[in-house]
């Protein structure tokens, strides 16, 4: 007999264009479109099963038990899958990243892209992938742009089924490389869910979020173009208004530290003298450096002569959100 269980596997992904306020908190539909490629190498494996013998939820993290607030956000996302499934049994997650949560990398995208996932097919149900980025979203707005391949398009939309993200090019379209230059591995003292409910405070948000739709179509035609130049400047220019509207906001979010500023700096200058990089900057003090690929050892020596980078990762444009077993 077959269990209701299943394993997926997701990616991270980096915004070009970000998603930065809501239009709905509790729904997370945000107050503009977004762009993104999901990140290769780097994965978050999730296991669900849904079982009789649980009284509530239960969620393992990178082999520990979990409780408090980890336990609480996940559990709230099972719950209302459970509704959206008709279950009334609870389920038993087992989660690990590939990569290490001190690394200053976001998972949260992963996490709840890979959670959907495994929780939808471990209960036999068939929904498609835009029903699928629709509940990741509720997860973590972001997670919805980790369940289709390669470039992806989040359309705020204006409810709940209409907020729901698209592949826009395969991964294999353009050979882009994300360097993140880790500059501190702490865990952020803000994250992004109470920073969207303060991005209305800052009065520059009106004026970002008018500019949006504008700056998508130009990054957006620039992926399909594959042109670098345009490229880098739109990615550069989305990630410094957003974090204008941080620290305008009330109370002011700073993400830069010194080692970001001078990373931003040293691929402003080596863009200038000729290198295909950009910069771009969520939520943290790390910073992602865009590169070509053939770029890419230039790129990752010229991290190594910036003082205060801790760790260096790479990893090129990754594919959706896939089942790895399922009913064992
Ligand atoms: C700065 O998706 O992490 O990375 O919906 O509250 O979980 P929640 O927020 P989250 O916000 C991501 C913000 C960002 C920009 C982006 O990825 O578009």
């Amino acid at each position: 007999m077959s269990r209701n269980i299943a394993t997926s596997r997701a990616h991270p992904n980096i915004a070009f264009i970000k998603y930065w306020g809501n239009q709905d908190d509790a729904l997370r539909i945000p107050v503009n479109d977004s762009l993104s490629m999901n990140l290769d190498d780097l994965f978050t494996q999730t296991t669900v099963e849904w079982r009789t013998d649980l009284k509530q939820h239960t969620l393992l993290l990178n082999g520990e038990e979990q409780i408090g607030q980890p336990l609480e956000r996940v559990s709230r996302h099972l719950t209302m899958l459970q509704k959206h499934l008709d279950l009334n049994i609870y389920a038993y997650v087992e989660s690990a990243n590939n990569f290490p949560m001190g690394a200053g990398i976001a998972s949260s995208a992963s996490s709840f892209a890979a959670l959907t996932l495994a929780a939808v097919r471990a209960a036999t149900a068939m929904l498609s992938e835009r029903e699928l980025t629709v509940l990741a979203r509720l997860g973590s707005g972001s997670a919805s742009r980790s369940i289709p391949e390669g470039f992806v398009e989040w359309y705020a939309g204006g409810s709940h089924e209409t907020s729901y993200a698209e592949s826009f090019a395969p991964a294999s379209h353009w050979d882009i490389v994300d360097i993140i230059a880790v500059v501190s591995s702490s865990h952020k003292a803000v994250g992004s869910t109470e920073g969207h409910r303060s991005a209305l405070t800052s009065v520059l948000q009106s004026s970002r979020v008018a500019d949006a739709a504008s700056r998508v179509a130009i990054c957006k035609n620039a992926v399909l173009e594959r042109d670098f130049t345009s490229f880098a400047e739109i990615v550069e220019r989305d990630s410094n208004l957003m974090h204008a509207i941080m620290m305008t906001s009330n109370p002011p979010l700073f993400y830069w530290l010194p080692a970001s500023v001078a990373v931003m700096e040293a691929v402003r200058t080596a863009r200038q003298e000729g290198l295909s990089v950009c910069y771009t900057m969520d939520a943290g003090p790390n910073v992602h450096c865009i590169c070509l690929r053939h770029d890419k050892d230039n790129v990752q020596s010229l991290l190594r002569s910036v003082s205060g980078i801790t760790d260096i990762r790479v990893a090129g444009v990754g594919g959706g959100a896939k089942i790895v077993k399922s009913g064992e």
